[in-house]
Parts: C-alpha cells; structure tokens; sequence
C-alpha cells in the first residue's frame, strides 16, 4: 500500500520505518529539514534497537522515502499523523500541529485518503481534523471522499520496533466501512502476528490511549507511595512488589518502585486527561495526585545524598544513566533532569555517563556538569554512585574497582537494581527506594 507519515519522531520514524519493512511504499515527511537531510543518509536521528538497520535496508530496497515536501503525499491512501501533542500551559494538548498536518494534507489531496491520527489526541480531535480537511477541500472547490480514523499508538520507547511489529493488540477507531476493510489488511493477522485489531467507535479509540496511559502512570505512582511507607518501617519494596505482582489480578509488571516515571508521554497525557476529565465534570484527583507524587518522588533520592552528607557543596557524584529509560537516547521529562539540576544547585559537582543520550543530556545541562566517556570514570574522586537509569551495563558491575574508585562506598540505587547481599558482602553504604538503607559492617562491629 502506499503509505505517507507525518512527523518522523519516535512515532513516526518507527512507524513508517516499520510499515516499509512489511512491504509497503512509504514516504516519510518532516518540516524539519535538518532531521530529513540526516535519514535520506540512512542516519537516524534517534537511537531505538534495530532501527537503524531497518532504515538503511529499506531505504536501499526502494520501499522508504524522506521528504519535507507535502506534495509528494498527494496520492498516498493511507496517511498517519504522527507529530507531536504537547501540553499547553493550562495542560491541555496543543492540537496545532496535528490540525496544520491535516490541513496541509487537505491541502495537496488528489484522490480518497484515509487519514490516520497516531498522535496521541484528546476525545473529540477526529471531528476536528474532518472539519479541517473539508473546510480546506471546500476552499480549493474539490468534493474528494476521505475518512478519519483513529490508530493510536502504544508503543513503548526501547522496544518501538519490537512493539510495531508484534503488538499486544491493535485499535482502529472508524465509522466507515470502508476504512476498516483497507486498515484490516494493513495490519493484517499474517503481517502482524495474529495481533488482535480491536475495532472500536472513533471516540472510544481516542479515549484508550489516555486511558492505557494514565493506568500504567498511576499504578507507578502508587507503587512509589507503598515505597515510601516501607522505607518508613523497614519492609523492602521489592519483596512487596513480587508479592502483589504473583496475584493474577495485579500482574508483575509495571510494579517497580524507583525515582519516578519520565519520557514525553506519561505527564503530558496525565496533563491533557486531567483537563479532559474536569470538562466533563468528573472528579481527576486520583491522577492529580499520581502526577505530584511523581515530582516528589524525581528528588527522593537527592534528599537522600544530603541527608547522608549533611552538605553536598564541594562534593562530587558520579551519576550513571541519564535517558528516561534504558534503551533509549530520549531525555524528554527524565527524571535524572530534576535529580541533577538540584544537586548543582546546592554546590555539588556531578559527573555523568549514559550509554546512548549524552547528546541530548547536553541540550539540557549546557556545561553545568562534566560528561564522562565511560561510566567507571565518572567515578573517579566522586564522593558517591548515583544510578538514575538500569542499563543493562550498569547491573554487574566490577564492584572492588567502583569501590576503590570513590572517595566513599556509598551507593544511590533510584531503581532497586542492586541486590542487598551484594551491597553487604561488598562493603557499601547503599540506599534503594523503598528499602532499608545497608550501612557497612567494620571490623569493630563485627567483634
Ligand atoms: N514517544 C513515544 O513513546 C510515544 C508513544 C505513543 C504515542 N506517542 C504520541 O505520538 C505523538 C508523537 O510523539 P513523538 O514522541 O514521536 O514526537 P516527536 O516530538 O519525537 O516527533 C514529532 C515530529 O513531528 C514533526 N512535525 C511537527 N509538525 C509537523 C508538520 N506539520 N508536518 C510534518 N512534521 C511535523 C516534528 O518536526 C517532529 O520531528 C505524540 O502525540 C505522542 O504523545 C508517543
């Protein structure tokens, strides 16, 4: 099928990128031309496991192409609208860029078109595209039949690809008959795994995104506050969250305490359903609270440092993982962000290592923190190792040479990946979330 994408982020770039690997025409659009020049090379502009490969070899078989011009989209069937959402000051989402995409569709059209919202978009966004798309169609004197349907997606940075191609469940939002007959071959039970394609009322798809959202949001945030309670009374999280996670109606995933959710989902889409909840009257308090939770819990563990050094002024921390999550270069709301700025604040020197978002860590923290090529030397005369990220490279580590590399053997985990016999055998202070801080056992204490 020959397919257009608008906006060529995380979303899109993996979308189309993916749709071509599955034997469509695809034909990739951005207004960013710098973004554009650097995949027409076959260079991704984001790093997201076997992308890169998956561009290159598509670009080479013809099936993917990159363009700023919107008129090489006149004639596509299928076009997905994939820029961004972001959230206003008031939190609701800034639809400007989803209406200007259609519009611009609208505005080169030159047969049917299915026109695709993939961004993330509050209920109520399919009505306004139509009435974008025919008041532009109407200005050029053009009756072109096209439909609306809404495909969000639900993937999850690190695993885009993975997810793209063996989803959990695909949803399709339509009232014609038509497009639902052409999005069911697309993604067809053959193409994609015997994914179940749920198809649903426009307005009912529209709301399953934030709805799936704003779930695992809150379900993170109360994990977090149990944290905070057994920290309190020396239980440890990890024991609890295995625990409720063995209950099959709790499920194991999405249970792990740590320094907070980040990315560019989780608080925007908090955001924008909290605004969408209050217009309509209903009560948003739950997810009120689960978002201001969060914000505490992104500095829990820089209170911890100062408690345990009374004054971090003149110190040194050697921060490893930057990036929202593992596997990924994406910066966006990472909760590193807020962990660092406060401890520069307060006169600390930070050190920092990721494996992959070090380019964009540098857009944020300028030259306010020395960037470090390799994470055993952003150890080197630290006063303590903070983990803000569970790479996978971060998990065993040479613990002798950490330890003789810092000033002190103290340990942040802000994700619990340490196990706490480790910690004792090795000899280091060490203080997880929602767990009881390990001091180390001296000589004296063991007489
Ligand atoms: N990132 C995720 O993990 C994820 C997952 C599911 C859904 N979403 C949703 O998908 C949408 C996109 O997210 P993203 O993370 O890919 O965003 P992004 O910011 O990475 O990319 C958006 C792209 O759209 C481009 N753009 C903006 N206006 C345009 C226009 N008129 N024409 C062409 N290009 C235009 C921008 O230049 C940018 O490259 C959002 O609504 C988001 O909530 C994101």
């Amino acid at each position: 099928m020959k397919i257009g994408v608008i906006g060529t982020g995380y979303v899109g770039l993996v979308s189309g990128t993916c749709l071509a690997e599955l034997g469509n025409d695809v034909i990739c659009l951005d207004i960013n031309k710098e973004k554009i020049e650097k995949l027409k090379k076959g260079i991704s502009t984001i790093f997201e496991p076997g992308l890169s490969e998956m561009i290159k070899k598509n670009i080479k078989n013809g099936r993917l192409r990159f363009t700023t011009s919107i008129t090489d989209l006149k004639d596509t069937l299928i076009d997905f609208i994939a820029v961004g959402t972001p959230s206003r000051e008031d939190g609701s989402a800034d639809l400007s860029y989803v209406l200007q995409a259609a519009k611009d569709l609208a505005n080169v059209m030159s047969s049917y078109k299915i026109i695709v919202d993939k961004s993330t978009v509050p209920v109520g966004t399919a009505d306004k595209v139509r009435e974008e798309v025919k008041k532009t169609l109407k200005a050029r004197n053009l009756n072109i039949e096209f439909d609306i349907v809404s495909n969000p997606e639900f993937l999850a940075e690190g695993r885009a690809v993975e997810n793209f191609m063996k989803p959990d469940r695909i949803a399709v939002g339509t009232d014609s008959e038509k497009a639902k007959k052409i999005m069911g071959k697309l993604y067809s039970a053959e193409t994609l795994n015997n994914a179940p394609i749920i198809f649903t009322d426009i307005k009912s798809a529209e709301v399953s995104k934030y709805a799936s959202n704003v779930m695992l949001a809150t379900r993170i945030s109360v994990v977090n506050s149990i944290a905070g309670v057994c920290e309190r009374v020396g239980a440890d999280i990890k024991d609890v969250s295995r625990i409720m996670g063995s209950d099959q109606r709790i499920g194991p995933k999405f249970l792990y305490a740590g320094i907070g959710f980040g990315g560019s989902c989780f608080k925007k889409d908090l955001d924008a359903w909290i605004t969408t909840s209050k217009e309509q009257g209903c009560d948003a308090s739950i997810f009120e609270a689960a978002n201001s939770l969060n914000e505490k819990q992104k500095v829990s563990i820089a209170h911890k440092i100062k408690k345990h050094f009374k004054d971090v002024k003149g110190k040194t921390f050697g921060v490893w993982g930057l990036a929202f999550k593992p596997q990924t270069d994406d910066m966006r709301e990472a909760p590193s962000i807020r962990l660092i700025q406060h401890l520069v604040q307060e006169g600390a020197k930070v050190k920092v290592f990721d494996p992959e978002a070090t380019e964009n860590a540098k857009k944020i923290f300028g030259d306010t923190v020395h960037y470090c090529d390799d994470k055993y030397e952003a150890l080197k005369e630290s006063h303590a190792l903070v983990l803000a990220t569970e790479w996978y490279d971060f998990r065993q580590p040479d613990f002798k040479k950490v330890k003789k590399l810092l000033k002190e053997p103290v340990i942040f985990d802000g994700r619990n990946i340490y196990h706490k016999d480790t910690m004792i055998e090795e000899g280091f202070h060490y203080y997880g979330v929602g767990r009881i801080p390990i001091t180390p056992i001296t000589q004296k204490d063991k007489k």
